[in-house]
């Protein structure tokens, strides 16, 4: 390697880019839909426990990788743990690989509805407008979903292509602090309307009659997801850390940034969906359902400041993907730079358009091309993952991600040293209610036990956490 390694240029910077990472559709599209799909209350509070008992060891362990051995996923689990994981690394590079192609297109979706509510803001929303078939009609568009996948995908390389600091980090310091305002601005309109205290007991009154087992799987599941754990992001990040700051003090940040806004927004879409007398019987017929169908509409019917909200609204969806997907290319372009040797700007551009390859077959996977729209390897029945697009959300969140996080916390707690991973975790840094201990603890046992039930799960019962 000819040149020197990027790094952060400040711990603020480190921190927003890496809450940025983790706070994406996971947080605005799915945490909700899940939510919502499992009775709120016991499920929310299911959720918290696996975020720290599970999620934050894990972005501990994951951030103490990437530090120590100042490489991206592959490089850093051959140098830190053995040659042979360096396999691992590589199936996370894979992962980031599949994930970005299709996360794409939905990224996409948000900038469809964020024209579209601009012009209702100007014009009005068009009476009678049915929002289930404009939504269908628009995913169905091969042209303009490779319109806007292709401009998402532009934007993403765009960023990437600059760099640690004048790129990914530069654009963190922007958009998170918008994304936190435009977010505070939302919830204080959602907390004026008539739905929002049935919209908190749902969320925060826990009745765990209403939790099913699978419920605590899905759970597990989708803090890997939110928290862009199991697949060597946050090692990618973690290795642009110099030694001056914490990485528990930092993990604890990403950690509960990421949970406040999951749960913000779930608070904001809900109080609207109960201020509408029968709506909540026509979201959660689909994961898409509520993002894109339900809300555009009751932005001009129910919210107050709707005109000025709804398109903000769609711009914090655009804002908060954009984050995600830069650091899902990193962790492609970071192994092609740390392990081939390739300059940055080729490998950006590279990697970019390898992965608008996969895009555009998530891009049509709505459209009538045979194959993309009707392949079915998983699922039966009313689960069945129809499309190409379907398929590969599927594989991510349910076999990659959590046994990408299963090697690692295997990684972490068995086959690293004590004093190696004791040395990133304790020095002069350390917050004082950090104990080493537990954390080696959950380390080795909970998060082991509690991520291999869920790859049990998914293999003998079948559950779907897609
Ligand atoms: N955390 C992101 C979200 O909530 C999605 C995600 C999963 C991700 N794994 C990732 C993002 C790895 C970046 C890197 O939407």
């Amino acid at each position: 390697m000819t040149e020197q390694r990027g790094n952060w240029s400040s711990n603020a910077g480190f921190i927003l880019a890496a809450t940025g990472s983790a706070i994406g559709l996971g947080n605005l599209w799915k945490f909700p839909f899940i939510t919502w799909n499992n009775n709120g209350g016991a499920f929310v509070l299911v959720y918290l426990v696996c975020i720290v008992a599970v999620g934050l060891p894990i972005m501990m362990a994951e951030l103490l990788i990437g530090r120590k051995t100042q490489k991206s996923a592959v490089g850093a689990l051959k140098e830190a743990v053995g040659p042979l994981w360096g396999l691992v690394g590589g199936w996370g590079v894979l992962c980031g690989f599949i994930l970005l192609s299709y996360y794409t297109v939905i990224a996409g979706w948000s900038l469809f509805y964020f024209s579209k509510t601009i012009g209702w803001s100007f014009s009005g929303f068009p009476a009678g407008l049915d929002s289930g078939a404009l939504f269908g009609e628009q995913v169905s568009n091969a042209g303009l979903q490779l319109g806007l996948s292709l401009g998402f995908s532009c934007a993403t390389i765009s960023i990437v292509y600059f760099g640690v600091q004048r790129g990914i980090e530069r654009i963190a310091r922007v958009s998170l602090p918008i994304l936190f305002v435009i977010l505070l601005l939302l919830l204080f309109s959602a907390l004026g309307m008539s739905g929002s205290g049935e919209a908190l007991a749902f969320i925060f009154r826990p009745d765990f009659a209403k939790l099913e087992p699978s419920s605590i799987l899905e759970a597990l599941g989708h803090s890997f997801f939110t928290l862009s754990l199991g697949m060597g992001a946050m090692i990618t990040y973690g290795s642009y850390i110099d030694r001056n700051h914490s990485i528990v003090k930092a993990s604890a940040v990403i950690v509960l940034l990421d949970t406040v806004i999951a749960l913000v927004a779930t608070v904001i879409m809900f109080s609207v969906i109960f201020s509408v007398p029968g709506m909540e019987d026509q979201v959660g017929s689909s994961t898409v359902g509520m993002l894109f169908i339900s809300l555009p509409e009751l932005f001009y019917s129910e919210v107050p400041f709707g005109n000025i909200l709804g398109p903000l609204f769609y711009v914090l969806v655009a804002v908060a993907a954009l984050t995600s997907t830069i650091s899902l290319l990193e962790v492609v372009a970071s192994y092609i730079i740390d392990e081939h040797g390739v300059e940055r700007h080729k490998a950006t551009l590279m990697c970019g358009g390898a992965v608008f390859v996969f895009t555009i077959l998530a891009a049509l996977s709505f459209s009538d091309v045979p194959i993309l729209s009707t392949m079915h390897i998983f699922g039966d029945g009313d689960n069945a993952k129809i499309g190409w697009f379907s398929t590969a959300d599927h594989f991510v969140s349910n076999w990659m991600l959590p046994t990408g996080g299963f090697a690692i916390t295997v990684a972490a707690g068995w086959f690293m040293t004590r004093e190696a991973t004791e040395g990133e975790l304790v020095d002069h840094t350390a917050p004082a209610w950090f104990k080493y201990g537990v954390w080696r603890f959950f380390i080795r046992f909970v998060a082991p036990i509690a991520v291999g039930s869920i790859i049990i799960a998914v293999i003998f019962f079948g559950v779907d956490f897609s």
